[in-house]
C-alpha cells in the first residue's frame, strides 16, 4: 500500500454505440500513407468522451500546471480536471502535493481562491475543519461530543493523488497505474533540455472558458502544420511548413508527440513582428534559437517552446464539445526582471492570442462540421503525420480499456 489514492471512476459498461465505434478504429491505425482519421462521433459523443475519461485521462497522467505557478511553500492552486475538485500545494518541505480540495466532513471544497499562498494550511468555510499543507487534519470544532479528534484526525484526511513532475509541469494520475512518465518523455526531454523549463519563472496562468470544440482538436491544430500557411497566412510564414521535422516515433516508448519547425531567420517568434521579444534563453544553440518544438505531452498539455519563452496550454475537457484552456508562460528570471518585461510580455501573449483566435475559429467550424450526418472520416495528407501518430496513441488506450472491461465482465458473468 502506497501513501496514494487511487480510486478510478467506476467502470464504464461498452454500451453499443461504444463497441460499434471501437469496430470502426482499425481503419485509423498504420501510418500516413494508410490511415483514416477516427471516426467522426469520437469528438462529438458524449458517451464517448465518458468513455475517454476512463480509458485515457484515469489511466494517464494529466496536466495540471506549472511549478512556477506556485513557487514558494503554501502556494497553492484549485482547479477541477474532469469534474474532480483538486488542490496543488507546495508544501512546507518544498515538494508539490496534489490534493483533494473536499473536505472530508461534508464535502464543501476547499482553497479560498483559485490560486494564493495557504500559509499554516486550508480552513473549510462551513464549518471550520481545517488541514495542513500536506492535508492532515488539524482541527475539527466542537466534534468531541460524538468522535475524538484523535480518532477523527487518522480517518478525515485530505486524499492525495499520485503525481509526479516532468520539466516542471505537474501531472496527476488517478488510476495509480500510468506508467512512470519521464522514461516515456526521453526523445522530448533531449530535443528541449536547454530551455531548462524546471528552472524557469512562470507568468499566472490566464484561464480562457467556454472553447466549443473537443479536447483533440487542440492538440491536432497545434501538431500539425498543414494548416499553417492556410488558415495563417501572413503571419507564420516565417515559420512555414516546408521547415518541418517530424520525429520518427516509437509509441511504447512515447507520452509525447512532437514536432520542430525551423524558422527562415534566427530567432524568431509568433506575434505580429515575427520575431522573439524576449532576450534568447542563455543556453540554446544558435540552431535552437531557430526552431520552435511543438509538443503535446498526451492527453492534455501542449507547448510551443521557442528562443525566448515557452507558452503552454493545459486542455481541461468539460464535455465532448466544450473545453477550458489554461494558458501559460514561461522564461527566464532575467528576462521578467528586465524594465520593459510587462510590454514585451504583453506583445508575446498578444502574439499567442493572434494565431489562436484563428484556430479558434477553425476549431468551433470544425466541431459543428463533425456533427453533421455526412460528417467526413479524412485520408491524411503527409504533413498531417502527427495526427496519425496522436491516433495511434488513443486508440491503444481505447483498446486496453475496452479490453479490461471485456475482461472483468467476463468473470462478472
Ligand atoms: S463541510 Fe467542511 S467543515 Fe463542514
Ligand atoms: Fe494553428
Amino acid at each position: 500500500m502506497d501513501k496514494f489514492s487511487h480510486v478510478p471512476l467506476p467502470e464504464m459498461a461498452l454500451s453499443p454505440q461504444i463497441r460499434r465505434l471501437l469496430d470502426q478504429l482499425d481503419a485509423s491505425q498504420g501510418d500516413v500513407a494508410s490511415a483514416m482519421s477516427l471516426p467522426p462521433e469520437c469528438y462529438t459523443s458524449e458517451e464517448w468522451f465518458e468513455f475517454e475519461k476512463r480509458a485515457v485521462f484515469d489511466s494517464e497522467w494529466t496536466a495540471l500546471g506549472h511549478v512556477g505557478a506556485i513557487p514558494e511553500n503554501g502556494d497553492y492552486f484549485a482547479l477541477e480536471v474532469l469534474g474532480e475538485p483538486l488542490l496543488v500545494v507546495r508544501g512546507k518541505d518544498g515538494e508539490v502535493r496534489v490534493l483533494s480540495s473536499v473536505c472530508r466532513h461534508r464535502g464543501h471544497l476547499l482553497g479560498d481562491a483559485p490560486r494564493g499562498k495557504a500559509r499554516g494550511g486550508f480552513t473549510c468555510p462551513f464549518h471550520g475543519w481545517s488541514y495542513d499543507l500536506e492535508g492532515t487534519l488539524t482541527g475539527a470544532p466542537e466534534m468531541e461530543g460524538t468522535l475524538p479528534f484523535e480518532q477523527l484526525r487518522h480517518t478525515a484526511c485530505l486524499p492525495e493523488f499520485r503525481s509526479t513532475i516532468w520539466n516542471g509541469f505537474i501531472f496527476v494520475n488517478f488510476s495509480g497505474e500510468a506508467e512512470p512518465l519521464a522514461p516515456r518523455l526521453k526523445g522530448l526531454t533531449s530535443l528541449v533540455e536547454n530551455h531548462h523549463m524546471a528552472d524557469l519563472a512562470a507568468i499566472t496562468p490566464v484561464e480562457w472558458a467556454d472553447n466549443a470544440w473537443n479536447w483533440k482538436f487542440m492538440q491536432e491544430n497545434a501538431l500539425e502544420p498543414y494548416h499553417t500557411h492556410y488558415l495563417h497566412s501572413g503571419i507564420h510564414d516565417f515559420a512555414p511548413s516546408t521547415n518541418v521535422r517530424f520525429t520518427e516515433w516509437q509509441e511504447d516508448d512515447d507520452a509525447a508527440i512532437y514536432r520542430e519547425v525551423h524558422f527562415t531567420n534566427a530567432d524568431g517568434g509568433f506575434n505580429i513582428s515575427s520575431k522573439a521579444l524576449f532576450p534568447p534563453l542563455p543556453d540554446l544553440t544558435e540552431e535552437e534559437r531557430a526552431r520552435v518544438v511543438f509538443a503535446g505531452v498526451m492527453p492534455n498539455l501542449f507547448f510551443g517552446a521557442q528562443g525566448d519563452v515557452v507558452f503552454y496550454y493545459v486542455i481541461l475537457p468539460q464535455s465532448a464539445g466544450n473545453i477550458t484552456l489554461s494558458v501559460g508562460m514561461l522564461t527566464s528570471w532575467d528576462n521578467l526582471s528586465l524594465p520593459t518585461a510587462p510590454l514585451l510580455l504583453k506583445g508575446t501573449l498578444d502574439g499567442v492570442q493572434m494565431f489562436n483566435e484563428q484556430d479558434t475559429v477553425a476549431n468551433i467550424a470544425t466541431h459543428k462540421g463533425l456533427r453533421s450526418r455526412v460528417a467526413p472520416r479524412t485520408r491524411w495528407a503527409p504533413n498531417e503525420k502527427t495526427l496519425v501518430q496522436l491516433s495511434n496513441w488513443l486508440i491503444k488506450r481505447y483498446k486496453r480499456y475496452a479490453a479490461r472491461v471485456g475482461e472483468a465482465l467476463r468473470e462478472d458473468a
